[in-house]
């Protein structure tokens, strides 16, 4: 995932957390510890520029519905049911399962309350982790809705305590959650704050044709137009979904260095529709990739995103549009990108941080092997051939066993921890 797409038959030397070398027939160090990687693809640990930890105890309890009946009659009375414990083990359900499947970055949309209880989950569990609460200050949005000048207080406070925490593994993230729960007053002061922290700015927009609609009647323009006009669009700047953009939105994206998150598994589940990708990417949008929610893919997988990526696209753009090592770059560089962190991670080269998914590519369902490893591991491969993960040179998963979380006790205890919550419910 260098600027070539290079692809090294050899060794890997990770020193102090870092890719020291990268070559055929490297000499290991005395003392170093070996990964035999025969068989298997060296990755860059998987990027997921949009997900939410908050709902993972939420999945298989949203289904059927579209966008904005699945948050205002699941979503929103299922989050404000969270307190701190369930809050937490939602968070450790959901890295466990993007941990042992090879994604090891996320850029994450917290809920209103208790973020602190993801953000310690998050430094448990030695995830390298983007986020923060969830911004919701307009009116008639249930139980979640906040106060404008105390929905800001919090958001700074715990960016001012969290961001670089943990040798910079985590960074604090604004999370508006979209246009229509946020005053005008809120991202003015969003974007304030991300300008003068350089914290990252994570909002949803153009997911769902109502949505849009809503946006118009709101605010008399379309989404990207209307975060545009407030001074929010930029570098700093990451859109979830983007399925629904005029031309000019799509320029404004691409002027701007607006990082758009592709979710097709969710815009497929909420039946949201089809972002048009390779139009993006031919405008020169910065596109990521990412799961979105567990109650609305409802996996956070991320092969089932990248063959869903790699293949969607085809029957309207042509069998060309989205090559295999370009589908990967949306979950690797192009992901770290869209977090600010394209120096640090999302390829490896020498110098960058030892973030690395390591992939068995032996299993009958991979072979024969191609010329193209990269197409071995958009359209074969799948979460279940991760075998080990680094991040920070640091083993997370070693020959298919988490070992920061207990996996088997997390999975095992959630229905009772859904249980609990889901008796708060109040519609
Ligand atoms: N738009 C606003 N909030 C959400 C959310 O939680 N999930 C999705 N998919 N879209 C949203
Ligand atoms: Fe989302």
């Amino acid at each position: 995932m260098d600027a070539r797409r290079s692809v090294v038959r050899g060794d890997l030397l990770v020193e102090g957390g870092r890719i020291a070398r990268i070559g055929r027939g490297l000499r290991a160090p005395r003392g170093a510890e070996i990964i035999d990687c025969a068989g298997k693809a060296v990755i860059p640990g998987l990027v997921q520029a949009h997900v939410h930890l908050c709902q993972v105890l939420f999945r298989n309890h949203a289904d059927g519905l579209e966008l904005l009946d699945w948050l205002s009659q699941r979503i929103w009375p299922f989050e404000a049911a969270h307190d701190a414990r369930s809050l937490g083990f939602s968070a450790r359900l959901g890295i466990a399962e993007l941990l042992l499947s090879g994604t090891t970055s996320v850029l994450d949309m917290a809920t209103v309350r208790h973020t602190e209880a993801v953000l310690e989950a998050a430094r448990v569990s030695g995830i390298r982790y983007t986020g923060g609460k969830c911004l919701m200050d307009k009116a008639g949005q249930g139980p979640l809705g906040e106060p404008t000048a105390a929905a800001l207080r919090e958001t700074e406070a715990l960016g001012r305590k969290w961001h670089g925490a943990e040798a910079g593994r985590i960074r604090y993230a604004l999370c508006p959650r979209f246009v229509l729960s946020c005053s005008e007053e809120l991202l003015g002061e969003v974007r304030r704050l991300s300008a003068e922290h350089g914290w990252l700015i994570h909002t949803h927009a153009g997911e769902n044709r109502a949505e849009v609609a809503l946006v118009r009647k709101q605010t008399g323009r379309d989404n990207v137009s209307y975060f545009d006009s407030l001074g929010l669009c930029g570098p700093r700047t990451v859109l979830a979904h983007c399925v629904y953009l005029s031309p000019r939105e799509l320029r404004t994206l691409a002027r701007t260095g607006t990082s758009a998150v592709h979710c097709p598994g969710a815009n497929l589940k909420l039946a949201s529709g089809i972002a048009n990708v390779p139009a993006l990417i031919k405008a020169g949008v910065n596109v990521a990739l990412g799961a979105d929610g567990a109650p609305c893919n409802n996996t956070l997988d991320a092969f089932h995103e990248l063959r869903l990526a790699a293949t969607l696209h085809l029957p309207r753009s042509g069998p060309r549009a989205m090559p295999a090592a370009e589908v990967l770059a949306m979950a690797t560089i192009r992901g770290a990108t869209a977090l600010g962190l394209a120096s640090e991670i999302g390829s490896l080269e020498e110098g960058k941080a030892a973030d690395l998914t390591i992939v068995d590519l032996t299993a009958p369902h991979c072979q024969p092997a191609g010329p193209d490893p990269h197409a071995t591991l958009v359209y074969c491969a799948r979460a279940s051939d991760v075998t080990d993960v680094l991040v920070a040179g640091r083993p997370l998963v070693r020959a298919r066993k988490l070992l920061t979380l207990d996996a088997g006790a997390l999975a095992a205890q959630a229905a009772v921890e859904a249980r609990r919550v889901l008796k708060r419910v109040t519609t």
